[in-house]
């Protein structure tokens, strides 16, 4: 059984990617400094799973750690989600973002090459687009300046990754630009777990349809789309987890400096009114909202083109708008 490395595998997107490979053969090791999730997710990991996973707490940017795994297991391959990804915070303290988001993948590209670990798939996401001119956006869709110092270590991460295998690092490197996932675990054991006051959208719809927020604020109704609202790409967090492993198996096909980007979305726009609207329709549910102001730097509307992953990676999303806001639900009612 080939074992991958997650970094950050105890967040939102690494714990259901955890969940994908196991259930195809693979070994997750899972390292978290928890700063951003909780340890009770790995106990939710193991009972859907019914075995036990390898859990490392700590920071993936210790190399002291990485070398204790690496002597506990044989590395098959990294996907490496740890990061901060809160877009406000980074505006405010920029450094502690360049930090982390930077730091841990030099780190993690040094220890990759002194180990001879060859494959790296990085969470990137489709803010490195900012507001496109066409849509949708294809990966040769050029990148704009970032609105926000998050997003610009994103940009900064794609760049290390291309010049890093241009230098024959000895890697091979698959950057998934994920538009916005939503979503949980159809369990309802994992899912996203917001710390404070959500400034995602899904969390605060359920958020305040479960009577924690008093009201959703919907953030601008005069822009130009079918009903005034931005326009999203809303991606089932199982659908994107299932997209790193397709990108795994893929570059164990490529020859040694491979670098290869894809967008993961469905291909679909949503307006945020449709998506308030679907949530009450699925789960009969009235959600407490206003129209508000636009917020300062929103892109108006944003979605994939998805060929290239339909493609090359052979993969399409199987769930719906509609299962997205039921397990969504389904998870805040367990929270
Ligand atoms: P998350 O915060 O739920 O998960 C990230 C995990 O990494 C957390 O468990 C956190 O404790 C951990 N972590 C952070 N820094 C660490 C470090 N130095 N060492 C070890 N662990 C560390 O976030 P998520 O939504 O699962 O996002 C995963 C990745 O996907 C991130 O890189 C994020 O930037 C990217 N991304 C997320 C979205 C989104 O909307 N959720 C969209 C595009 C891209
Ligand atoms: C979606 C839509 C809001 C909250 C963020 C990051 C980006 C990427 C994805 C990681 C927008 C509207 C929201 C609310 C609202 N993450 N909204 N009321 O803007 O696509 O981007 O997540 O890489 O970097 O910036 O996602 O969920 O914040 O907003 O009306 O209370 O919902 O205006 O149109 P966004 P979001």
């Amino acid at each position: 059984m080939k074992n991958i490395l997650i970094t950050g595998g105890a967040g939102y997107i690494g714990s259901h990617t955890a969940v994908q490979l196991v259930k195809s053969g693979y070994n997750p090791i899972i390292v978290d400094d928890l700063s951003n999730s909780d340890e009770k997710v790995l106990d939710r990991l193991e009972e859907i799973l019914g075995r036990k996973l390898s859990f490392y707490k700590g920071d993936c940017s210790d190399r002291v750690l990485l070398e204790k795994i690496a002597s506990a297991h044989d590395l098959a391959g990294i996907i490496h989600f740890a990061a901060f990804k809160a877009v406000g915070e980074s505006t405010e303290h920029p450094l502690k973002y360049y930090k982390n988001n930077l730091g841990s993948l030099l780190v993690l590209l040094d220890f990759m090459r002194d180990h001879q670990i060859k494959d790296l798939v990085f969470s990137s996401s489709c803010t490195v687009y900012g507001q496109p001119e066409i849509l949708p956006v294809t990966e040769s869709t050029p990148r704009k300046d970032a609105e926000s110092p998050y997003g610009n270590t994103k940009k900064i991460c794609e760049d290390i990754l291309v010049d890093f295998v241009k230098s024959k690092g000895g890697v091979r490197v698959v950057s998934l630009r994920y538009f916005n996932p939503v979503g949980a675990h159809p369990s309802g054991k994992i899912g996203e777990l917001p710390i404070g006051t959500p400034a995602n959208l899904v969390p605060f719809v359920t958020q305040t349809a479960a009577g924690i927020r008093e009201k959703l604020t919907v953030f601008g109704n005069d822009y130009d789309t079918p009903d005034g609202s931005c326009i999203r790409d809303f991606i089932h967090v199982m659908d994107l987890a299932d997209a790193h492993l397709r990108a795994f198996e893929y570059l164990g096909k490529q020859d040694n400096n491979f670098y290869d980007v894809f967008n993961v979305g469905t291909g679909n726009g949503n307006t945020v009114l449709e998506v308030i609207t679907t949530f009450e329709k699925v789960n009969n549910v009235s959600v407490n909202y206003e129209i508000g102001p636009r917020r300062p730097g929103d892109v108006v509307k944003i979605w994939a083109d998805t060929d290239k992953i339909k493609t090359v990676l052979k993969w399409t999303p199987s769930y719906s708008l509609e299962d997205s806001m039921r397990d969504s639900w389904n998870w805040q009612k367990t929270l």
